[in-house]
């Protein structure tokens, strides 16, 4: 789960900035107050978001032949680490071989209710908690310096990073990880259109609730007056750049009030709020090599719809 209690201080700037540019932008961290936690947790559980239940059947299966990777002693760095269930089927498996936990996230409360529940529950592992925006280059515990690395980054947040900065952070990981190391990233699959839209625009109407709700944040908190029914959530697939992006449609021409500054909106203008990108399994192996790694070992579910790589930090490299 990902934390309501991100301090976000520049919340009105950053709105506006998006808002002023063309073509109008929000940042995605915005989704995640309060209400955008408990959405997202009810996106995962959809019949049409079939992302989460695929890559934790399939890390279940693969879990012992990814846990026979990593050397006796290693250390479990996990980016973006706010729940620690799919951390804990590579842990099971793996038996006494993880000696250290580092969960590194930005949600400081999140990360410690983790640690506290796994301190108990995996009483054999040293966790010790990063408080970092893993996009930043963080600088890992002194206790885990002399052990191995392995470094885990699932739920296909890979996607939501442009591949530009996808291959920074690639590159920064294989730099804070070392030789020798293992990064496995769990990533969704380029797909047909259908099945990718239907899992961003779900029947119930709760990815649409989850995209609304960022304006409803800013009427909070940025002294906004978004009328929520004036906009409407879209989800389009832009084949050309293999990815799935999220908008709030203005359904009318309009005037919003946002803290201080009014934005106007043409008829069908839209709010760009999320980029989801679909990498096919040689596409992601190619952004990978180019930050330093070698493509070791992928894994599929049996339709193929999302991959788990494994990839490895060759000292020669
Ligand atoms: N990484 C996931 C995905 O792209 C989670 C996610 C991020 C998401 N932003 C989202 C899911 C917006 C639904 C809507 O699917």
């Amino acid at each position: 789960m990902l934390d309501a209690l991100v301090a976000y201080e520049d919340i009105a700037a950053d709105a506006l900035a998006g808002l002023t540019a063309t073509p109008k932008t929000l940042p995605s961290k915005l989704f995640y107050d309060a209400e955008g936690v408990r959405l997202f947790d009810e996106i995962t559980r959809l019949p049409e978001y079939y992302l989460t239940r695929t890559e934790m059947a399939l890390l279940k299966r693969i879990a012992p032949e990814i846990a026979s990777l990593a050397p006796p002693g290693s250390a479990l760095v996990e980016y973006g680490a706010c729940d620690p269930t799919k951390a804990r089927i590579l842990v099971d498996a793996a038996g006494a071989d993880f000696a250290a936990y580092v969960p590194i996230d930005v949600a400081r409360g999140a990360l410690e209710a983790l640690a506290a529940q796994l301190r108990t529950q995996e009483p054999g592992l040293a966790v010790y908690p990063l408080c970092a925006d893993f996009n930043h280059d963080p600088v890992l515990p002194a206790a885990v310096r002399g052990m191995p690395k392995f470094g885990f980054f699932p739920g296909s947040t890979i996607g939501n990073l442009e591949p530009e900065v996808a291959q920074t952070f690639l590159a920064h990981a294989r730099r804070t990880l070392g030789d020798g190391a293992w990064l496995v990233v769990g990533a969704d699959l380029r797909k047909d259109a259908q099945t990718l839209l239907n899992a961003y625009n779900d029947a119930a109407g709760v990815t649409a609730a989850f995209n609304l709700n960022m304006l409803h944040r800013l009427n909070r908190e940025a002294d906004a007056d978004f009328v929520l029914d004036r906009f409407a959530h879209t989800a389009i697939w832009n084949a050309a750049q293999s990815r799935i992006e999220m908008h709030l449609r203005s359904l009318a021409r309009q005037s919003v009030r946002v803290a201080g500054t009014m934005v106007h909106f043409g008829k069908g203008e839209t709010i760009h709020t999320e980029n989801s990108y679909k990498h096919s399994i040689s596409a992601f192996q190619a952004l990978a090599t180019l930050a330093g790694w070698s493509a070791a070992n992928v894994w599929t579910d049996p339709d193929m719809l999302f991959s788990v790589h494994a990839l490895r930090a060759d000292s020669a490299r």
